[in-house]
């Protein structure tokens, strides 16, 4: 008592232990439970890693399919969330829409549930990775004012999530596996990253002891931000806005003038003071997925291409630390899926859900855990009289 540290941002306070992902900034490593990212990312799938957050280990082939069925099981909404939806302006952003719907979970699936007993927590889990996609394809085609499109348990996570997104009672989405592969695997690049800004919300939220469907809708808020999870929409509209190769120069020269707000999105990270991991393997993705459609000379990842080359060359760049991050390059992937900017942060927060809810379990699992309460340095006025409104000059 007595004694606190002041650290804004939270640069060197950590908050609590956690055995789920490590990051080595300097060395640009991420780790999930002790696997490389690499590994994961080429060898796994994005059921095996979320399964691999939550319980700690690899599921073995039936833990696997015993998962698999539970979150297929899991996809639907519950009819009269429809009308949650309804309730929208049709203009709104689809993160808008599922800060709302997914917090509106709290008022539908609550009945029984007991955040200290393991197995409720389980539940919830599976609940929302399964239902997440749900949310997040019927924002969007709310947007649209198309109808929604019920989930496809035949088909992988990925697959389902385009289907819901791309199908129409006229004509069913026809899933391309090398796209599908695409997306699953910017699924598992994104599920963690420890106690990022939005993860930590969760579990401050959380740590009262609130609604857990309330939780994640407050990390998805603290995800909207352009400086973390908007950074991904934000990217791409900066690349239309450089329109030609021949404007970096320009752009580069705001990003480093102090007086410019303009920051190079996509670039930069608190943590990572060497290359993202995930910035590498995404680059990579980008040229399979450009190379499936045959877009190999799009525009945007050339300007992409070559504000990366130009940048890491600079010695403002060099200086400060700053590489590609992984919101660089996945918003040209999306796009090339033909998945609307509105839609990028949206992806984010349903691949992050599965890190969400396993620190929130990590939390809850933890006996010691307490409510999250931050101190402050106060800053206001001294104590001083009041005075009574006809006094008041
Ligand atoms: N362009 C130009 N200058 C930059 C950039 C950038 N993208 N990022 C940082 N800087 C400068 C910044 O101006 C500061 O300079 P100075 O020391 O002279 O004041 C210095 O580098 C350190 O930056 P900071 O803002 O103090 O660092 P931070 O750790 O608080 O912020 C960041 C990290 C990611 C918010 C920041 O790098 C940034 O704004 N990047 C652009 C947005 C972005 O791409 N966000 C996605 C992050 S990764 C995925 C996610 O979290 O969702």
């Amino acid at each position: 008592h007595g004694y606190f540290t002041h650290d804004p941002g939270f640069t060197a306070t950590s908050s609590c232990t956690s055995a789920i992902t490590y990051i080595d900034g300097d060395e640009g490593l991420l780790y999930y439970r002790g696997y490389p990212i690499e590994e994961l990312a080429y060898q796994s799938d994005y059921m095996e890693v979320s399964y691999l957050l939550i319980h700690g280990e690899l599921p073995t082939a039936e833990q696997k399919r015993a998962f698999e069925t539970s979150i297929r099981h899991h996809t639907l909404l519950h009819d009269q969330m429809e009308n949650v939806f309804r309730g929208f302006r049709r203009s709104a952003h689809p993160m808008a829409v599922m800060i709302g719907v997914t917090g509106a979970m709290s008022a539908f699936y609550h009945k029984g549930l007991d955040n200290f007993d393991p197995q409720h927590r389980e539940i919830v889990a599976h609940r929302l990775i399964a239902k997440i996609p749900t949310v997040a394809a019927w924002a969007y085609k709310f947007n649209e004012g198309q109808p929604f499109v019920y989930p496809q348990n035949r088909l992988s996570y990925a697959e389902n999530f385009m289907h819901m997104m791309f199908s129409s009672p006229c004509e069913p989405y026809e899933p391309n596996p090398v796209l599908a592969r695409a997306l699953d695997r910017i699924f598992i690049l994104h599920a963690d990253h420890e106690q990022n800004a939005s993860t930590s919300t969760v579990r401050l939220a959380g740590s009262s002891g609130a609604n857990p469907y309330a939780c994640i809708a407050s990390g998805m808020a603290s995800l909207w931000g352009p400086l973390h999870g908007g950074a991904n929409e934000a990217v791409l509209k900066m690349l239309e806005e450089i329109d030609d190769v021949s404007k970096i120069p320009g752009f580069i020269k705001r990003a480093k003038d102090k007086s410019d707000p303009f920051r190079l999105m996509g670039f930069g990270h608190r943590i990572y003071k060497n290359m993202d991991p995930r910035a590498a393997i995404i680059r990579q993705t980008c040229y399979e997925v450009l190379d499936e459609l045959g877009l190999r000379d799009d525009p945007q990842f050339k300007i992409a291409l070559e504000l990366e080359r130009i940048a890491l060359e600079d010695d403002y760049f060099i200086a400060k630390k700053l590489y590609p991050n992984v919101d660089f390059y996945s918003g040209i992937i999306f796009r090339a899926m033909g998945l609307p900017t509105s839609m990028f942060t949206a992806i984010f927060a349903l691949a992050r859900t599965a890190g969400w809810v396993a620190q929130w379990h990590e939390m809850l699992s933890d006996p010691a855990h307490k409510i999250g309460r931050p101190r402050q340095l106060y800053t206001g006025s001294a104590r001083r009289e009041f005075v009574p409104l006809d006094q008041r000059g």
